[in-house]
């Protein structure tokens, strides 16, 4: 396959070259895809070297599939000009996710809606993928009512800037702010900008992407996005509310088995999720399970992640895998 990576010099682009080769994805040919500011440099995969080209001359280059994650602006201009030379992309930006014509997709869940006509798919907020891919399993078999959560986000969420912030900070030095405060040694209670109901984008894409991905608007979401002086991946207070009376021992059982999902629970030993554990690795962590002994059929997931990975690249080099495996591209 000739693979478009559009955003091949950044923290997700470069992460999506990671998990290709990890995952011994088929490239016979790679077309990393940067700014004009970036074309001409070259870049090293599997031993080879490629020249960064920007997104018009990777049209002509008609590769087969695409991996967008240049920013939503980015995505809204090239995705319909890639998809209209015949070539399907993958976006990891936030432009098409809500669109009611474009599939929304974490590939555990629902990747079986796809067909050869779906020239853009959306890949789902970082924060969204990790809690769907935990309490989707759950869903299907006690039915969810009302979820009530809280993030703790990492840096590399906001992309290489705020990753030099914090560095520059531990380190005393003065740099460009990707923040509008300080991060090290702070908690910034704002993830991307305010909307008219005085939630954060960020918060109404957990809302509104996990009805879509669950293909269920019955199930109210209430959010609040938190982001903290961490590397390595996005944490997240779950609090769950079902329509039917759970087992716990059930609960764990479905979790153990559910696609993608690691059981990392035992407190006796004080062992538990953590970002820097999570770290460069495709799967979701979860653990803390417990009761909400406050009102019935309720429970409480601690729910972490790579941001990068499955929140990014790994899901969406997941969907590509999909669509090859199923003659879709
Ligand atoms: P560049 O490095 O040339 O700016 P991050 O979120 O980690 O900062 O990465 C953003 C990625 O999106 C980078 O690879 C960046 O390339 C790329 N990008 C930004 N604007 C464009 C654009 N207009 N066309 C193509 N790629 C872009």
């Amino acid at each position: 396959m000739k693979v478009a990576i559009v955003g091949a010099t950044g923290l997700v682009g470069g992460q999506m070259l990671e998990v290709l080769k990890e995952r011994n994805f088929p490239v016979s040919e790679l077309i990393p895809v940067a700014s004009a500011r970036s074309a001409g440099k070259q870049l090293s995969f599997k031993g080879k070297e490629y020249t960064v080209v920007t997104p018009e001359k990777a049209i002509e280059m008609k590769p087969d599939v695409a991996l967008f994650s240049a920013g939503g602006s980015t995505s809204l201009e090239w995705a319909p000009k890639f998809a209209e030379a015949g070539i399907t992309v993958v976006d990891n930006s936030s432009a098409w996710r809500m669109d009611a014509t474009k599939k929304l997709v974490v590939p555990e869940i629902n990747a079986d809606s796809l067909t050869k006509e779906d020239k853009i798919i959306a890949n789902p907020n970082c924060s969204t993928i990790q809690m769907v891919v935990a309490i989707n399993p759950l869903h299907k078999k006690y039915k969810i009512n009302r979820i009530v959560v809280s993030t703790y986000q990492s840096v590399t969420g906001t992309g290489k800037a705020a990753v030099d912030q914090l560095m520059n900070e531990r380190a005393g030095l003065e740099g460009p702010m990707a923040y509008k405060y300080k991060i090290d040694l702070n908690v910034i209670p704002q993830i991307d900008v305010f909307l008219d109901n005085g939630y954060t984008k960020e918060e109404m894409k957990m809302v509104n992407e996990t009805k879509k991905i669950m293909r269920d608007d019955s199930i109210a979401v209430t959010a609040t996005a938190i982001r903290i002086p961490v590397m390595g991946g996005h944490s997240e207070s779950v609090n769950i509310e079902f329509e039917n009376e759970f087992d716990l021992a059930d609960i764990r059982k479905i979790l153990s088995n559910a696609p993608g999902v690691v059981l990392v629970d035992d407190i006796a030993n004080a062992v538990y999720p953590m970002p820097k554990d999570a770290h460069n690795r495709d799967e979701v962590f979860v653990g803390r399970i417990r009761r909400d002994e406050t009102q019935p059929k309720t429970l409480n997931l601690w729910i972490v992640a790579d941001n990068l990975r499955k929140g990014a690249a790994t899901n969406t080099v997941q969907i590509a895998e999909y669509l090859k495996e199923n003659g879709l591209i």
